[in-house]
């Protein structure tokens, strides 16, 4: 680690120990030391498959059992794998220092670390819903069965297919959750971790907090479409930057 490096963690953990309100932004670089494939790494998934054939209304329609092969396919690897150092880190900062935490994570690790105080605008790998909107399945339900089964699953209420409880590209988020992230940028100082920040509208709380006066970090090994945005940067891991400016902030409670 550089001198700057440790300049630069030294900053940002007493930024959040006096820190009145912190928000945590994260992506999936966040789950890639937990062996989760992120979207547009190198081994990404965006690299290996296109968007529009698996992640869209059109390819559902189009071959539903082929998008649940790759969700059942994607649900039997997060299953095994365990949230890592980043996850437990901004987990414990929602318990003991009212930190929100907002991501694009479909994968359920920040739950499985005990985040409180979490807004997926993403939603969940975990849930689905009733493609036909039935009467009786309008609300998503979770279903965590690993291999799910006969493909694509079945709607209990209606009989019609059911779908993810996901986002897919061309699909508006939530606006609930939505205000609720924008409300959450409105903060002392703003974590982005381990996103590429080029999807719409969750890369825009990066903007979002820099406009309404955040201190912006961003915690990211590689450039980003925001790092111009940030006032300091990390160019580590998740776990690493993480685990370290929990280190500064625990053995030096006197600024806490
Ligand atoms: P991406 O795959 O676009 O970006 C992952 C980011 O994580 C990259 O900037 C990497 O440099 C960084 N990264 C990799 N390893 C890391 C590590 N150990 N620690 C920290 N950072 C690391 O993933 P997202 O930005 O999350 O949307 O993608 C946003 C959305 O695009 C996803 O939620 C998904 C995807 O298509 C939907 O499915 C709607």
């Amino acid at each position: 680690m550089t001198a700057s490096d440790r300049d630069a963690i030294e900053r940002v953990a007493a930024a959040v120990a006096a820190a009145r309100s912190i928000t945590a932004l994260t992506g999936a670089g966040v789950s890639s030391a937990s062996g989760v494939p992120t979207f547009r790494g190198e081994d990404g998934l965006w690299k290996k498959v296109r968007v529009e054939t698996l992640a869209t209304r059109e390819a559902f329609e189009n071959d539903p059992r082929l998008v649940w092969e790759w969700y059942d396919w994607r649900r039997s690897l997060i299953r095994n794998a365990q949230p890592n150092a980043a996850h437990h880190v901004l987990a414990a900062w929602t318990r003991t220092r009212g930190a929100t935490l907002i991501t694009q994570n479909v994968d359920g690790l920040h739950e499985r670390a005990g985040a409180e105080r979490l807004i997926r605008l993403h939603g969940s790998i975990w849930h689905v819903r009733c493609w036909n909107r039935c009467h009786a399945g309008r609300a998503d339900w979770l279903d965590d069965r690993v291999p799910m089964g006969a493909l694509p699953p079945r709607c209990p209420h209606c009989g019609g297919m059911v779908r993810p409880s996901v986002v897919w590209f061309g699909e508006p988020l939530d606006q609930s959750l939505l205000d609720r992230a924008r409300a959450a940028a409105a903060c002392d100082v703003f974590l982005t971790v381990g996103t590429s920040s080029v999807v719409y509208p969750a890369a825009g709380l990066i903007p979002d907090a820099k406009a309404a006066g955040a201190l912006v970090v961003e915690i990211n090994p590689d450039a980003t479409g925001t790092s111009h945005m940030a006032d300091l940067t990390l160019r580590m891991s998740a776990a690493d930057a993480l685990t370290q400016i929990n280190e500064h902030l625990t053995s030096s409670k006197a600024t806490c």
